[in-house]
């Protein structure tokens, strides 16, 4: 269904992000046949582009990185035609006026700051200024929302000063991604789940992003956060509290989020012996991390393992282990819910005997995973066995990765349709970073450097502990 006209300016339209993200999601998406007639994308930036020299810029990059299955010359021309062009200075007066007069009034009017978070309230008080602050307008904005809990209030209540809640919609990615929104399904489409999600039924919750990229390129931005501002506060908060929230009353956005809220608020201050830092040497070819980020003296964490709490009636004394980093063994993201052991075996000690463990990957290979204990085939008596029920996604839908959107695709269509219900509220992010700044204040006071881990690995050995410590055990990072 093709989502109201609309007229999408992107600052930044020269940047990397809206070269590798928004402008191919777009194009999918018209090529999907869901963006109307009538639809425009006006790219705004220093640079002196015009229309068509920017068109044919876009069409350069696309032809680039487009896979070939996607490459369709008349979806392509229809969507270059769709692109227009207005250099601007977002600290100056240049430009305005015509970006001002190039927006109309009885479409969707959208705003993607793809700009650095020192520029949104130069934007903000550019579009107050030139009257484009219309009451239904809406902005996006990217993170890092905030360093801290200080500067994350400051940037709110400079987009307040000109824009209401409802018109502005922070991006976490993760959001965006289709089985993070399938854990939703997961848990409240189904009666099997929901009565065991507790801590009477779970022992422990385990959520991995690991990455095997390292930070090159991107030191500066990096060196400055480290994985607990750059994945833990965001993106592994996300998924923390999809798989912690109460049921929601209806998939709205306040409904969700409201939920969400509770969670982060009911997070426990998380013990320093509960937390492992990491930074990975050099190796494999690679260089290490101080190489990448150019600073030989960085304390930063390039990986993270922590153990949290949540202090909620549902799960009072269930740990949850979170853990990320870059440069491990591969690239794998997934969330394992380990459940209890049945209260008494009948078959007597046994070593096939595991505990039920519910694994949803998140990629590659979508998809989700139950261990269920049955007995072995075969007339040798009662013996118990760990098999698995597996269902990948695109098994079982018959899709493939490529018909499975982008995060960015999902993300920007309901910035079009209006719906805020994938995207963080201000307090959200306040209260994530009210959660993570005595966690980093703690460790940046005692001065602590991170331990060092091989490229390819696990991370550091000291993560290992963190779960061998408690009579538990990491799930194997594998491809
Ligand atoms: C970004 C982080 O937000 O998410 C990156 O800044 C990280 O450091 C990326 O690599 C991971 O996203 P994805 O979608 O590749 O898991």
């Amino acid at each position: 269904i093709p989502v109201d006209t609309f007229d999408l300016v992107i600052f930044g339209a020269t940047g990397d992000l809206a070269t590798r993200k928004i402008l191919p999601a777009l194009y999918r998406r018209d090529l999907a046949g869901q963006l109307a007639e009538g639809a425009r994308i006006i790219g705004a930036a220093r640079t002196e582009f015009t229309d068509d020299t920017w068109r044919a810029e876009v069409r350069s990059v696309l032809d680039e990185t487009l896979p070939a299955d996607l490459r369709d010359t008349v979806a392509l021309d229809r969507f270059l035609g769709r692109l227009g062009y207005v250099p601007i200075d977002v600290r100056g007066e240049a430009g305005w006026p015509e970006l001002a007069a190039r927006m109309r009034a009885d479409v969707v009017q959208a705003y993607y700051f793809s700009v650095g978070p020192s520029l949104f309230g130069d934007l903000a008080q550019r579009l107050h200024v030139h009257g484009m602050n219309t009451a239904e307008c809406r902005i996006v904005v990217e993170k890092p929302f905030g360093h801290d809990l200080e500067t994350a209030r400051a940037l709110n209540a400079t987009l307040a000063a000109h824009f209401d809640e409802h018109q502005i919609y922070r991006i976490d990615h993760y959001l965006g991604k289709e089985t993070v929104q399938n854990l939703m399904a997961i848990r409240f489409g189904n009666m099997l789940f929901e009565p065991l999600w507790n801590a009477q039924y779970v022992d422990h919750i385990q959520i991995t992003v690991a990455e095997t990229v390292g930070v090159a390129g991107r030191g500066g931005y990096y060196d400055k956060s480290g994985a607990m501002r750059d994945m833990v506060q965001n993106h592994m908060m996300q998924l923390l509290c999809l798989i912690a929230m109460e049921p929601p009353y209806a998939f709205e956005p306040d409904a969700v989020r409201d939920e969400k809220l509770k969670v982060i608020r009911a997070l426990d201050p998380v013990q320093p012996a509960d937390i492992v830092r990491g930074q990975y040497a050099a190796g494999n070819g690679h260089a290490s991390y101080l190489d990448d980020a150019e600073n030989p003296a960085s304390r930063t964490e390039s990986f993270i393992a922590l153990k949290a709490h949540v202090s909620s009636w549902r799960w009072k004394g269930t740990p949850f282990y979170l853990r990320t980093g870059k440069r491990m063994r591969a690239r794998t993201s997934e969330i394992a819910i380990t459940f209890k052991d049945p209260p008494h075996s009948i078959f007597g000690a046994q070593e096939g005997q595991k505990s039920n463990v519910l694994a949803i990957r998140l990629q590659p290979n979508e998809g989700i995973k139950l261990k269920v204990t049955i007995k072995e085939p075969g007339p040798g008596g009662m013996r118990l066995v760990e098999v698995p029920l597996d269902m990948s996604f695109a098994e079982a839908l018959g899709t493939s990765d490529r018909d499975i959107a982008d995060a960015y695709e999902r993300l920007i269509m309901d910035v079009i349709r209006g719906n805020q219900t994938l995207f963080m509220r201000g307090d959200e992010v306040e209260a994530a970073w009210a959660w993570t700044d005595p966690i980093i204040a703690a460790w940046e006071s005692r001065e602590e450097v991170p331990q060092s881990y091989d490229p390819g690995s696990s991370g550091p050995e000291d993560a290992l502990m963190l779960m061998h410590r408690d009579g538990r055990r990491w799930r194997e990072v594998k491809p």
